[in-house]
């Protein structure tokens, strides 16, 4: 199988690419990436002889009908993907998640490949704190920021040309992932990095919102059943029963870094943020029979504790950037 990898130099791409090329030997994978900020091929050092390399737009519609025309199916990862970057310029996120979105849903028209789309729980809108309810694949659209916004538009534009069009495609919305190789603007990222220098870790407001997080590795692994088995035109919610609230996330890293329970701050919080996410994949596992292998958060942590003390040279030059950003918001 040829596979078009979009956005594959980024956190859960890259993910996706290693795991790919280690496991499938029968895939030949070509990446497209734009390499902004959030990408670095670094991440695909360890394969770099196996895998092909492109980078570009996923806007650039001639490059993307080449690129569509070469392969057999396509995974389309690449976004502008952080919310607090959505809140100070919502700009990229409207051309990459719509407009890039839209120049690929139009190539694997025309050239009939099998698309899955990437997508996030975050098209939802968020539930309340003492809720019972969970996100499931007829939860209707509410999304709050700029990013999910855009996320949101993007399913949109792949269910309609499903619809209208024929295209074979499926969607998935994924929950918070966390694991080696993500960007250090990211909550657990920011937390570990920021340990590891002695500073304190930075809750927004008091802490209470919950995420559910799942591992890098639990998310690509259904990403694949849904590629080889999923139904056309069917959205999947991936999720891993990974609640937690982020005050309870920064208490297990002080743990584990073997802090104060109270050796954080509270900083200044989101505009609009979304309070609590909790996927129900009842479907994925019932009819894909996934199951997530990365079940005790606490491990999952402390091995990715490891990868970011283990990997400095990585994340280090991102580092006093992001920082300078925060410090700008008040969320330094
Ligand atoms: P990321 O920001 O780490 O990586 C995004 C990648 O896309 C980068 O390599 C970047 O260079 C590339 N890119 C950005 N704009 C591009 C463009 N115009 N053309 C080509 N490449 C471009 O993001 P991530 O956290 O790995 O997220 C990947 C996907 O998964 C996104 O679609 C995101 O919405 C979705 N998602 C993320 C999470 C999460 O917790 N991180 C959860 C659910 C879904
Ligand atoms: O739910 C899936 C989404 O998860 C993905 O679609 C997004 O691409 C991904 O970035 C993530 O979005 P969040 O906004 O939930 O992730 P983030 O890592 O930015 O923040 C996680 C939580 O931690 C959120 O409640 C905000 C909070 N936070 C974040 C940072 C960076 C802090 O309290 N302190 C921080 O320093």
């Amino acid at each position: 199988m040829r596979l078009l990898v979009t956005g594959g130099a980024g956190f859960i791409g890259a993910n996706f690419v290693l795991h790919t090329v280690r496991s499938r030997p029968d895939v030949q994978v070509t990446v497209l990436d734009k390499l902004t900020y959030a990408g670095d091929v670094r991440s695909l050092a360890p394969v770099a002889d196996a895998v092909e390399v492109v980078q570009g737009d996923i806007a650039d519609a001639a490059l993307v009908d080449r690129l569509v025309g070469a392969a057999d199916a396509v995974v389309h990862f690449a976004a502008e993907s952080h919310n607090d970057n959505s809140l100070s310029d919502p700009w990229p996120f409207v051309q990459t998640n719509l407009v890039g979105t839209y120049t690929l849903l139009e190539a694997v028209r025309r050239h009939g490949a099998r698309y899955h789309h990437i997508s996030t729980d975050e098209v939802y809108g968020d539930l309340e704190l003492d809720d019972p309810a969970r996100f499931t694949e007829t939860t209707p659209y509410s999304p709050s920021s700029p990013y999910s916004s855009t996320k949101a538009g993007s399913d949109l534009l792949v269910r309609a040309w499903v619809r209208s069009f024929g295209v074979q495609a499926t969607i998935s919305n994924c929950s918070n992932n966390y694991g080696p190789y993500q960007h250090v603007e990211k909550f657990i990222p920011r937390q570990i990095t920021n340990l590891i220098d002695g500073v304190r870790p930075k809750l927004y407001g008091a802490g209470a919102n919950v995420r559910d997080w799942i591992h890098v590795e639990d998310h690509n692994a259904a990403v694949w059943r849904i590629l080889e088995d999923g139904r056309i035109g069917q959205t999947y919610l991936i999720g891993a029963d990974g609640e937690q609230s982020n005050l309870e996330v920064v208490r297990t890293l002080l743990e584990i870094f073997g802090r104060d329970a109270d050796d954080f701050d509270h900083v200044t919080d989101r505009p609009g943020h979304d309070l609590r996410y909790a996927i129900d994949s009842t479907l994925l596992r019932t009819e894909l029979g996934w199951a997530p292998r990365f079940t005790d958060f606490r491990a999952g942590l402390e091995a990715t504790v490891d990868w970011y003390r283990g990997n400095e040279d990585w994340w280090r030059p991102a580092k006093a950037t992001v920082e300078a950003a925060y410090a700008a918001t008040g969320q330094a």
